[in-house]
């Protein structure tokens, strides 16, 4: 595909991701409605929207066609990872003011409301997800598409890496835990994606295994390339504060290996995972032109 017309789908899948994901926002109504407004606020700041694209597209790879069946899971795994987010920021952990071109939550709405946006968002998540359920023929796709969801979110996943980044701050890693931290921390939800959306198409589990590998090769080149954007960026372009992590004393790839080294290593995963998806049975060139096209994302 070339490249005018890989951006040019690449911007409708945002949009489309963007109008599912605002279909299932909450009434801003009640007593209760600066947490409304504090949820809004973090999901409609405009992130590049990359889990949803990539779940729809495992979905469609598989065969899977009826919107309604993955729609609630593309919208969960937005609020998943946007709750992710809003953690990530608050002053006990990255200490960071500016989120997608925006102030963060915390900054704007109180400490305490950040908190409870995150935890509203990942449980209004799985209250999202569990509409799949009215749509889907077969529950038992549905079952296994929660359980990967759950697993991948939990401390087997993103807040599994979480916790090791946050204890590991300020000292030296090596290699192993640093990828240990990568694979959980940002790997896990990119594997979700894929996954869930093999999952709800009715893929057995070899096919749910290759997947996961596949996720597993973007995770490593999606922090890596979001270690590099740290050190050579705007705050302007990425919409978020560089040099958060020489702030925070964080040991990444780049400090591990320099930015060339580090580039190569994106380029490596990124082709992995490409190498990977080809061998699948079926065919999906848009995806793959996706995952060639984040080894050189400037945002
Ligand atoms: C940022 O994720 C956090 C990481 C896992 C590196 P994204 O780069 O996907 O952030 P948004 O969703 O586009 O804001
Ligand atoms: C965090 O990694 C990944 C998450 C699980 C949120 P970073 O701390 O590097 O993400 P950014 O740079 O703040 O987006
Ligand atoms: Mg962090
Ligand atoms: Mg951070
Ligand atoms: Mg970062």
């Amino acid at each position: 595909m070339n490249k005018e017309k890989f951006e040019k789908e690449f911007k409708e899948r945002q949009q489309e991701a963007e109008k599912i994901l605002t279909g299932y926002l909450p009434n801003r109504e009640g007593l209760q409605k600066t947490i409304f407004d504090a949820m809004e606020y973090s999901l409609m700041a405009g992130g590049k929207r990359i889990r949803p694209i990539l779940m729809r597209e495992a979905y469609r790879l598989f065969g899977g066609e009826d919107m309604k069946v993955i729609e609630p899971f593309m919208a969960a795994i937005e609020m998943v990872h946007t709750y992710s987010l809003v953690h990530d920021d608050l002053p006990a952990m990255d200490n960071d003011d500016y989120r997608r071109g925006r102030k963060t939550t915390h900054v704007v709405y109180g400490e305490d409301m950040g908190i409870l946006a995150g935890d509203a968002l990942l449980n209004y998540a799985f209250e999202t997800a569990s509409q799949c359920f009215d749509h889907i023929s077969d529950p038992m796709s549905a079952a296994k598409a929660m359980q990967i969801f759950a697993r991948k979110a939990g401390v087997y996943g993103m807040v599994g890496g979480q916790v090791v980044d946050v204890e590991r701050t300020g000292q030296p890693l090596d290699k192993e835990v640093l990828e240990f931290i990568y694979t959980l921390k940002t790997g896990a939800l990119l594997e979700s994606a894929l996954m869930v959306g093999a999952a709800l198409a009715g893929a057995d589990e070899t096919a749910l295994e290759q997947m996961e590998q596949i996720g597993r090769s973007v995770g490593m080149a999606f922090q890596i390339q979001d270690d590099i954007l740290d050190c050579t960026s705007t705050t302007e372009e990425l919409g978020k504060p560089v040099h958060s992590d020489e702030k925070n004393e964080k040991t990444t790839y780049v400090t591990l290996y320099g930015i060339e080294q580090s580039h190569q290593a994106v380029e490596r995963y990124s082709h992995q995972a490409v190498e990977l998806l080809e061998k699948l049975p079926g065919s999906n060139p848009f995806l793959e032109d996706l995952i060639e096209y984040l080894i050189n994302r400037t945002k």
